[in-house]
């Protein structure tokens, strides 16, 4: 997945409903809000500087049906901060909605992933980056478990005890690590969840008893 959005300017959606088209279903909600920001964005320009959520949340509103798809607008695009401003700190943690989301600038890169280690709950913020099998991971700091930034998903070596000479190769455990959109607006940075059905295994800890646990502790009882 590709985690790095330039929105281009989408035109003036109102005079151009196709630009906007009513959303029938909920599933075509994220690509709809993409595009919305970027018209924002240039209404911006002319208006306010405000980024608040309420604000989003307006200017999503004069491009959506329904009260409904107002409602999933506010739950899903986030504001995170300044371009500059990630790029310069290359890890910010934030909590966005109900969830503690890691949003990484990596060469070039943005990148958005559930912060603590689907394995036991690890501090994913202080992992190195390294490249396995020619996918960037994040190297988890407590077991060094090796998570794909683009895709969560867990990387593991293992060796086919049947071919010689004995020589491991890289699998996929599958999607392990719920990660997030990142969209790039003219300078500033929002992120947009992942909200697809079905648990991934770091949903785990991004309940209330872990998120409070792990808040007030520094995320180091649980080692
Ligand atoms: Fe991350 Fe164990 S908690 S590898």
């Amino acid at each position: 997945m590709i985690s790095y959005y330039v929105i281009q300017a989408a035109g003036e959606g109102r005079r151009h409903p196709s630009v906007f088209p009513v959303l029938q279903h909920r599933r075509e909600n994220q690509t709809a809000l993409k595009e919305s920001v970027g018209q924002i964005h240039l209404r911006k320009q002319r208006t306010t500087k405000s980024r608040d959520q309420s604000w989003i949340v307006r200017r999503l509103g004069e491009n959506m049906s329904s009260d409904e798809d107002v409602a999933a607008a506010s739950r899903h695009i986030h504001f995170i901060g300044k371009k500059e401003n990630i790029i310069q700190a290359r890890r910010v943690v934030k909590s966005v909605g109900e969830r503690d989301i890691l949003v990484i600038y990596h060469q070039g890169d943005f990148y958005a992933i559930d912060v603590r280690c689907y394995h036991s709950g690890g501090p994913l913020q202080e992992g190195d980056i390294e490249d396995f099998d020619g996918r960037t991971c994040i190297v988890c700091p407590w077991h060094k478990y090796k998570i794909t930034l683009a895709e969560g998903e867990g990387l593991y070596q293992a060796v086919d005890p049947s071919v010689k000479p004995l020589k491991p190769t890289w699998c996929s455990k599958g999607i392990k690590q719920r990660v997030h959109s990142v969209t790039v607006s003219n300078e500033d940075v929002f992120l947009t969840l992942n909200d697809s059905p079905g648990p991934i295994d770091s949903d785990h800890y991004q309940t209330e008893k872990y998120r409070n646990t792990f808040l007030k502790d520094g995320q180091k009882k649980t080692k």
